[in-house]
């Protein structure tokens, strides 16, 4: 039997859009790795305030930055990311404070080009270690890390309902402000990449819009 192709998925869209979900019942369904690339800005955004340095200061960032070793750790299905050697823990990158502050970290283009490479070897990860694809998320996958990923995904959901699930999920998190930065920046805004599946998940359940993706990819994984 011919052996399936290894896929690529890249899903993008705005603060709780929907993508986590959606990516880990892709991931969970289709044994693909899972990414999560915002735990990852916010990982680094962690980090370098426990440093005392402040994205105003874009020097000492890059200097910082020159200091730091990531590499991953598989937990499951997920590709977390270790800092020498160590997790951030999931309190602390969903904190307040990083919620306020990972936006303006990830408009910094030195913090970017620090996580590009680390982000496209993750295909390189999930190969070695025999998963079928890679579903990764985030606001630039599909425009910048993997443009030629077999499916690129975009997430929207009207923004008051967004508010609602963060709500709902224990989080203070400005939401608007986060994907109003995100968007209007320069470097690698959230954009949705050409040739998208454009999803809106507003008044969709999540397992409707997990399905719609799956469909596809069942498609192509079986062939002509
Ligand atoms: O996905 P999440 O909301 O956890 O992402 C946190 C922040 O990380 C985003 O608001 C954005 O500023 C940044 N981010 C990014 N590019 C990505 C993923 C996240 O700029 N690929």
């Amino acid at each position: 039997m011919k052996k399936p192709p290894f896929l690529i998925v890249a899903i993008d869209g705005g603060a709780a859009a929907g993508k986590s979900s959606t990516a880990h019942a892709l991931s969970t369904r289709f044994n693909f790795l899972h990414a999560d690339t915002g735990s990852y800005y916010r990982a680094l955004t962690a980090e370098l305030l426990h440093r005392g340095v402040k994205a105003k200061d874009a020097e000492s960032v890059r200097a910082e930055l020159a200091d730091l070793k990531f590499d991953t750790q598989i937990v499951a299905r997920d590709a977390r990311m270790k800092i020498h050697g160590d997790r951030i823990s999931e309190t602390d990158i969903r904190s307040e404070v990083v919620n306020n502050a990972v936006s303006h970290f990830a408009a910094l283009p030195d913090l970017r080009a620090a996580l590009l490479a680390y982000q496209r070897n993750l295909a390189e990860v999930a190969r070695a270690h025999h998963f079928g694809g890679l579903v990764m998320e985030g606001r630039d996958i599909g425009t910048v890390i993997f443009p030629n990923a077999d499916f690129r995904v975009f997430l929207h959901a009207d923004p008051h309902e967004r508010v609602r699930r963060r709500e709902r999920e224990g989080h203070v998190d400005a939401v608007a402000e986060r994907d109003r930065l995100d968007s209007s920046r320069a470097a690698a805004p959230l954009t949705c990449p050409a040739g998208a599946v454009a999803i809106d998940s507003t008044h969709l359940p999540l397992n409707e819009v997990v399905e719609r993706i799956a469909r596809l990819i069942t498609a192509r994984l079986l062939g002509p």
